[in-house]
């Protein structure tokens, strides 16, 4: 499997190459020490259970348990509906679009091989919710409610709309049409599914949301999809072997933690840009805006002190923000760093007619590919953005496949439990999300959250006169 190995360009992110806002090379490989410690502590922190996400890949059960159900919804069902948000949806969107065609659903159910056409409702939109309903008919369709805590409200709201109508349209059965994947024992949906007999899968203890795709949170709708869940299981596993070193030269995860943080908190590169060059790739760099966000960005240190850390994750995608975000990237503010995701080979080819070959300025293009065109424009951006003095690095993908795709999955997790050593913090934990859903519940009326709901009554009230 060598050649279908990721590798890390870095080159440009270097002072060397780029100048002063570059990391400097004896600077990055300074960290090592500090690294050896950090990876053995995440060493000792996964022997004792406490770093559940990274032994997903070698988990047997949960692909058994996916491909066991999927065998059996996949001939009785053509939509297959994922509910839940955050963690419970991006990593299964991030998925579905990198492996599937990107007009999946438009497909005929032959050409999907049988397979279900898959949504996933990550929002509480009405109008688009309402949408998606008038045009599914709910005898076809199965509902994957995805929720560890059976608690988060939007979730929830999702789920109680559907349970309504689904019982009211098909009276007992209407169970047949729920998986329910949550916590095994603790939350408030794992009793209801028990209670009402849903099909259910579990969400791992100890494995927090944005950690979980590898997990039947993400498996069950790739399964769904005809996506190979244990190639996907694999290429994570092949990178996990790849992250037993500590080393810098070796360990890729490791590395774009080491470079990423030195960005930020040494040359005030603030902001890391994901761009893929590859539509398919797209929506990794949504999953990875929250696993980067949500895990890096902390009021306060291990020991309890304030630290503010974090580096914001934007998402671009080119070629097509070449046209819209790279003049800002070239001639901005020094803030960004910007990781490529290059794919060195695409499924297809495409060439383009030798026509109008008279006319100069598109002469040159026919007999090329489109293939070349993308490369072409990757590393010319490349070169631009480092000419100008802006450190980038690139992400070589050999191809887009099941098994490159579980590769980069277990990089970034990996690479983010390296970079929350290295910024001092916990990296699982979410407190500033509670305080929303907090607030959330006392503005809906929960229970309990009476004491809130006076004391943000109070802070709207005042809001009121500053509108224009
Ligand atoms: O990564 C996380 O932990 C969060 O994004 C959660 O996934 C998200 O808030 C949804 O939570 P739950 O799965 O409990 O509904």
């Amino acid at each position: 499997m060598k050649t279908q190995a990721i590798t890390v360009d870095f080159r440009n992110a270097l002072s060397k190459h780029v100048g002063k806002h570059g990391v400097a090379r004896d600077k990055l490989f300074a960290l090592q020490p500090r690294i050896d410690r950090y990876h053995a502590q995440l060493c000792r922190e996964r022997a004792s259970g406490k770093l559940r996400f990274a032994d997903l890949p070698h988990n047997r059960e949960y692909p058994r348990a996916v491909s066991a159900l999927a065998k059996e919804l996949i001939p009785k069902c053509r939509n297959f509906v994922v509910l839940g948000i955050g963690g419970s949806a991006l990593g299964n969107i991030a998925v579905q679009t990198a492996l599937n065609s990107p007009h999946y659903n438009l497909l005929p159910q032959s050409q999907r091989k049988g397979c279900p056409r898959i949504f996933v409702e990550d929002n509480i939109d009405p109008d688009r919710f309402v949408a998606l309903l008038d045009m599914i008919d709910l005898k076809k369709t199965v509902f994957n409610v995805i929720t560890k805590s059976g608690q988060t409200a939007e979730t929830m709201s999702q789920f109680l709309i559907i349970q309504d109508m689904l019982k009211k349209k098909l009276g007992r059965s209407y169970n047949k049409h729920i998986v329910a994947t949550t916590d095994a024992k603790g939350g408030f949906l794992r009793p209801i599914a028990e209670a009402e007999g849903y099909r259910t899968l579990e969400v791992p203890d100890g494995v927090g949301g944005r950690f979980s795709v590898l997990s039947p949170v993400g498996l069950l709708s790739a399964a769904m999809a005809g996506i190979n869940i244990r190639q996907l299981l694999k290429g994570a596993a092949d990178m996990d072997k790849r992250c037993q070193t500590a080393s810098l030269k070796k360990n890729p995860a490791y590395l774009c933690a080491a470079l990423l943080h030195q960005a930020d908190t040494r040359k005030n590169l603030h902001t890391v840009v994901l761009m893929p060059y590859c539509d398919a790739l797209k929506d990794v760099s949504d999953w990875f805006r929250q696993l980067w966000a949500e895990s890096l960005g902390k009021r306060l240190g291990r020991g309890g002190k304030e630290v503010f850390t974090g580096q914001n994750p934007v998402k671009a995608l080119g070629t097509t923000d070449q046209h819209s975000q790279v003049q800002l990237y070239v001639e901005g503010p020094f803030d960004k760093i910007i990781a490529f995701l290059a794919v060195d080979r695409f499924a297809r080819t495409i060439k383009l007619p030798k026509t109008f070959s008279e006319v100069e300025g598109i002469s040159y293009l026919g007999g090329k590919s489109l293939n070349q065109l993308m490369h072409a424009e990757l590393q010319g951006t490349a070169i631009a953005l480092a000419d100008a003095g802006r450190p980038n690095f690139t992400i070589h993908l050999p191809s887009v496949n099941a098994h490159t795709v579980g590769q980069l999955i277990f990089m970034f997790e990996m690479q983010t439990a390296m970079a929350g050593k290295l910024y001092g913090i916990n990296t699982f934990d979410q407190p500033g999300v509670e305080a929303g859903k907090t607030a959330t519940y006392a503005l809906m009326g929960r229970k309990g959250f009476e004491k809130e709901k006076r004391r943000i009554a109070g802070r709207i009230k005042a809001n009121h006169s500053d509108r224009v």
